[in-house]
């Protein structure tokens, strides 16, 4: 008896219980805009064609410190193919397209014009210089990509600066280091807003400006490869006590200048809005000790308070102050009125979560690199690498964790005023073909995709004022920490063919019956 009872009370709840509610995309608030996502330097190539200059990714990738020595030099080709792009995007039934401008195609800085110069005048010219005069190429390319998108109703979703600074101004003032930077960032960013600002609505200023202090002048494994010893990986020089975070209060001097010069400018007549892009890892406490707690705590304040705290705070998170003492920069009254409140948007790339342990014996350790200022230990359990930079991965190694977006984005509602908010990149990378056709299914990201997309619904409906989504990203393009070796392009690009061909996979297929009102489900 009791066993048949236990069977009808499951009959009868399986009745009456709910299916799971079916998303959609009319689901989202109106206006919340779906999109994919690319960068200059990963998908365009042609990097010496047209008067582009180089950047400190051709000098890193060309003297063979990417992985396989792969480099950016014709990648996706989309230099090329954007018209067949844009179609592409169009028949994905897209809303926006996030791109970026690059620097040393829009402005070479054209150091040869002072060969024939007396000594004498060379600086002058030099400084001159690095503003440089814009490349007509440049420009043409910018305009007829962006009129092609907006032919077919596609919003361009401009980033500014996505990681490939003009190796000129890094051999001139060794770049980000140098406060010249923010100026010559701010006259970029306003050749950008002239040209294009009566067409682009969206603008970031620099991408993960986060990351690039770490890996760049921390780690040494992205260009220009600076660290100190003993804790890089792999650097020239460098002070990994205090470089990261001087490059870091340069670029968000650099992104609150340029937005002060959108607001003042151009805002107003253009119409558009402005905010930067953070990576947005996830920092979760590996143990439920008190200690760890706190060490994920830390680390979150260490990774997205790093920029979140100045710019709605106006000043850096009091245990950033507390741990890195006076090698962390301060604010002139002029900078923190110009941060605070510096953007209409925040942008976060979100993928992953950390798990953090509390190592408190790092304050103690006399040198001190990001790591140890944080006084924390990490796993990233998704990455299983050796310091050859050998990658053990495989297609399903980026384990869905779509909880975590949804604390990250409760963590920005309750600490940061709940700032509007684009998730600017999501996605899953997979490994190419073995077969070397590239033609694999990638059922495994339309589930991933799925399962962010409705964690981010989710997080809409409890409060968080999310406007946009991003897929990283439209095509397999460079990876800057990966080369060829992971493929993230919801399209395959087939790298062994001169036309470099485009496929479409599973996940675009899915992407799009989302995109034109199909339900969500993989
Ligand atoms: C972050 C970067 O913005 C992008 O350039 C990169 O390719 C993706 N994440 C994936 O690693």
């Amino acid at each position: 008896l009791g066993s048949a009872a236990a069977v009808l009370v499951v009959v009868l709840l399986g009745a009456v219980a709910p299916a799971a509610p079916v998303v959609t995309r009319a689901d989202f608030p109106p206006g919340f805009v779906f999109g994919v996502g690319s960068s200059a330097y990963q998908v365009e190539g042609a990097v010496a064609e047209d008067g582009r200059k180089p950047s400190i990714w051709d000098t890193f990738t060309h003297d063979g410190y990417s992985i396989d020595s792969a480099t950016g030099d014709v990648t996706a080709d989309q230099y090329h193919k954007y018209k067949e792009d844009v179609k592409l995007l169009h028949e994905m039934g897209v809303d926006a397209y996030r791109m970026s401008i690059a620097w040393p195609r829009l402005i070479p800085v054209q150091f040869g014009l002072c060969t024939d110069c007396f000594d004498f005048f060379v600086p002058l010219l030099l400084y001159l210089d690095g503003r440089g005069a814009v490349n007509p190429k440049g420009l043409e390319y910018y305009n007829n990509l962006i009129d092609e998108l907006l032919s077919y109703g596609i919003q361009p979703h401009v980033t500014i600066y996505h990681f490939d600074f003009p190796q000129a101004l890094q051999d001139e003032y060794n770049g980000l280091l140098n406060p010249r930077f923010i100026e010559d960032f701010t006259a970029y960013a306003d050749v950008c807003f002239k040209n294009f600002g009566d067409r682009v609505r969206h603008w970031s200023t620099v991408n993960e400006p986060n990351i690039e202090p770490i890996g760049g002048f921390d780690q040494g494994i992205l260009p220009p490869r600076r660290c100190s010893f003993p804790f890089g990986f792999a650097c020239d020089e460098g002070n990994s006590t205090t470089e990261p975070y001087i490059v870091a209060h340069h670029l968000l001097l650099a992104h609150a200048s340029a937005v002060s010069l959108y607001r003042e400018k151009y805002q107003a007549e253009q119409g558009g809005k402005i905010g930067l892009t953070l990576l947005g890892w996830w920092y979760e406490p590996a143990t439920e000790t008190t200690d760890d707690i706190a060490a994920a705590a830390r680390m979150n304040d260490f990774h997205i308070g790093w920029f979140m705290h100045p710019m709605v705070y106006g000043d850096y998170p009091p245990v950033m102050r507390k741990n890195v003492g006076s090698r962390l920069p301060s604010f002139s009254d002029e900078d923190r009125k110009r941060v605070t409140g510096s953007f209409d948007f925040v942008g976060f790339n979100h993928y992953i979560v950390v798990y953090v342990k509390a190592d408190l014996s790092r304050l103690d350790q006399k040198l001190r690199d990001y790591m140890y200022d944080a006084a924390v230990a990490y796993d990233m359990p998704f990455l299983k690498l050796n310091n050859q930079f050998t990658f053990g991965l495989t297609n399903d190694f980026m384990t869905s964790t779509p909880w975590a977006l949804k604390k990250m984005l409760k963590h920005l509602r309750v600490k940061y005023k709940n700032p509007a908010v684009m998730i600017h990149e999501n996605g899953a990378a997979g490994q190419p073909d073995p077969s070397g056709t590239n033609t694999y299914d990638d059922e495994f990201r339309s589930q991933f995709l799925q399962d962010y997309i409705e964690a981010t619904l989710d997080s809409i409906r409890n409060g968080s004022n999310v406007q946009g989504y991003f897929v990283w990203s439209f095509l397999d393009v460079f990876e800057y920490l990966f080369g060829y070796r992971l493929r993230f392009g919801v399209y395959g690009v087939d790298f062994n063919s001169t036309a470099r061909t485009r496929y479409q996979r599973h996940s675009a297929k899915w992407y799009s019956s989302f995109l034109r009102g199909g339900e969500l489900r993989p």
